[in-house]
This record gives structure tokens, sequence and C-alpha cells, in this order.
């Protein structure tokens, strides 16, 4: 039987499939030994056949184990094989340092929130769809008011048994909200998208804006005028921040004063500090009492003072940016230059914009 040897070690020797296929055909193909040997049961007497069969059986059973076992080991290999030449590397190269910015307008309204709540501010919100009522009617401009002409007003189209709306002006609807919802006294700040159909370098559809509210007894014009200073201060992170309040006119408040900063020129650039000359930075006043009325609060026993200014303006004096409309261009180069690390959050005690 040194046949059945013979044939087991070619088969454990097959380095393919193919090798073991030949070894295959040589023992158990057509014309294979062990088929040879299981043809002469045939013409073998009962006797005989009984000793023989079982042998000549044996030999086949091992030879097939032994293809099927080979078989399996070279399958495994080849496939070891493609998965090792055929991997994919699907890891990247940790960055240098974070890949993403905070954008100078998410930045600003985390320091105003961190500055006004320093100041005993809340922030509130209201919705960006607005009636007319809390964009207009109750802030003291009644349909024929000629001040709503100077908003550039988007309108909704009417629906049927529903108040008319606008895509917001302004952020001064949410004094109205914030009265309603929270009563009196309030101080709140109320961050958010505004939008006017008016598009230049200066100006986009939609920008933002951050109002704030002090509702309270015995409110004048100096609480203004100091938390003003106050909030430029800190927020321009100079001590030497000049204000000038001009006499103004909003229907929402009276009196109403436009607030400028004083500027300088420090190396070719202008900048925000020192009283070289004069910009305009905020609109505010005293709430007019049909405001306050108009919000469901008594006008004789509370008073309080507004104001209203442009997020992105802000972000433009403090961080240097002239051009609006790249605020909201979404250019990967620009957000890289003017973004915020993700984790500098700001802090009045570090400087807010550190
Ligand atoms: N809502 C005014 C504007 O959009 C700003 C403002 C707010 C003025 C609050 C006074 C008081 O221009």
């Amino acid at each position: 039987m040194s046949d059945v040897e013979q044939t087991l070690g070619r088969i454990a020797a097959a380095g393919d499939l193919q090798a073991l296929d030949a070894a295959r055909v040589e023992a158990l193909g057509k014309n294979g030994w062990v088929t040879a040997l299981l043809k002469t049961l045939g013409g073998m007497t009962p006797d005989e056949r009984q000793v023989r069969g079982p042998e000549i059986q044996g030999v086949r059973a091992r030879v097939t184990e032994a293809i099927a076992e080979r078989k399996e080991q070279l399958v495994s290999a080849e496939l070891e094989r493609r998965l090792a030449t055929e991997r994919l590397d699907l890891s990247l190269p940790a960055p240098e340092r974070p890949q993403g910015t905070v954008h100078p307008v998410s930045q600003v309204m985390d320091e105003l929130a961190e500055i006004f709540a320093d100041l005993g501010f809340a922030v509130a919100e209201g919705p960006e769809i607005e009636t007319d009522w809390y964009n207009f009617t109750a802030l003291n401009m009644p349909e024929s008011h000629p001040a709503r002409a100077m908003h550039d007003t988007f309108y909704c189209e009417p629906r049927d048994g529903e108040p008319a709306r606008v895509l917001r002006t302004h952020t001064s609807p949410v004094q109205i909200r914030a009265m309603e919802k929270h009563g009196a006294p309030l101080r709140v700040i109320a961050p958010g998208r505004v939008y006017r159909s008016d598009s230049d370098a200066t100006h986009t559809p939609m920008f933002h804006q951050v109002e704030g509210i002090v509702i309270d007894r015995a409110i004048h014009l100096g609480h203004l005028k100091w938390t003003l200073e106050t909030f430029l201060k800190a927020f321009f992170e100079r001590d030497d921040i000049a204000i000038r309040m001009r006499p103004s006119y909003f229907p929402f408040t009276e009196p109403s004063a436009e607030v400028d900063v004083g500027w300088s020129m420090e190396k070719g650039r202008r900048v925000v500090g020192g009283q070289e000359g004069w910009m305009e930075v905020l609109g505010s006043g005293m709430v007019h009492p049909r405001v306050i009325a108009a919000a469901g609060l008594d006008p004789n026993e509370w008073q309080g003072f507004a104001f209203g200014t442009g997020i992105d303006r802000l972000a433009m004096l403090k961080y240097g940016m002239n051009d609006l409309r790249q605020f909201f261009d979404g250019d990967i180069r620009w957000l890289k230059h003017y973004g915020f690390a993700a984790l500098a959050i700001p802090t009045l005690s570090a400087g807010v914009g550190a």
C-alpha cells in the first residue's frame, strides 16, 4: 500500500488547488488507482470482498479526507494572503492641531452672553418668522407708521385666518416676548438672526443683532449709559473706551439715542478706543410707555431702557474684517483665518476674546 503513502504525501505537499486536484485525479479520477482498486471488487468472491472491501473503502476514505483537509488549508491560506495584500489602511494621520474653528459670529455671541451674564442679564430668544404685531405694532409702529418703510421687510405670503408674518427685521420683538413671558423686573439680552432686503459690502439680507432690555422701577438714562460703557469696555477689552450719545428717533424708545464709540488709528488701522473720531455702534433709548403697555405691563409702575446693535458689525470692529458678505460665504480659508479655537471659550477673567 505504498501507493497510499505516496498519494497522501503528494496531497500534503500540494502547494495550490491545481496541484491538489492533480493528486486527486491520480487517485480518485476515472483512471485513478483508487478507482481501479474499487473496480476490482466486482470480480471478487464474496469472501474475498468481505476482507478487501473495507480495506479499499478505507483507502478511498483516507484519500478523500486528506484531500478535503488540504483543500481547506489551501483555501484559508489563500484567503489570508489576499487579506494581507489587499488591506486598506483606513487610518488617517492625526492633524497637528484641531481642524475646525468657531465662526466669529458664534464667538461674539458667546462673548456677549458672558459679559452680560456678569451684569445679571439672561439670554432670551424669539422666532425668526415673526408676526407683524411683535415686529412692528407692539413696538409702537402701527400699520401706517412711516418707520416701517425703513426696514426693507421680507413679507410672508399671508394665509387665511392667520396673523400676517414677516421675517423679523430686528431683535426688538423679543423685548415684547420677554416682558410677556417673564414680567418685570427684567434683564435680558436677545441675540439672533434678522432679515432685511439689502445687500452690499456692509449689508447682507440676513445678519445678526443683539437686543438688550432692562425693566425695573426708577430706571433712567444714566443706567443705560453706564451699562453700555461697561459692556463696550469689556467687549473691546480696553479701558479707554469713550462713548457719545446723540439724540435720535426710534418708535419704540423715548427718548432715543444713537451711541457712537471713539476710534483711533493704530498701525494704519482704525481701532475702537481713544477719541480721534466717532462711529455709530448702537441704537438705544428708554422703552416707550406704549411698548411696555403693549407687553401687558403698567408703564406707570415700570420703566426701562433698551438697546440694539449688529453682532456681525461688532465682530468686524473687534477682529478686523472688512467685508460682511464673507461672513456667510462658507469659504474654508476665511473661516480658518478668522475662526476661533473650539475650546477657547470666552471668559471675562481671561479677557473675553482671549
Ligand atoms: N431695533 C433697532 C434697529 O434695528 C435698534 C434698537 C433697539 C434701538 C433697541 C433702540 C432700542 O435698528
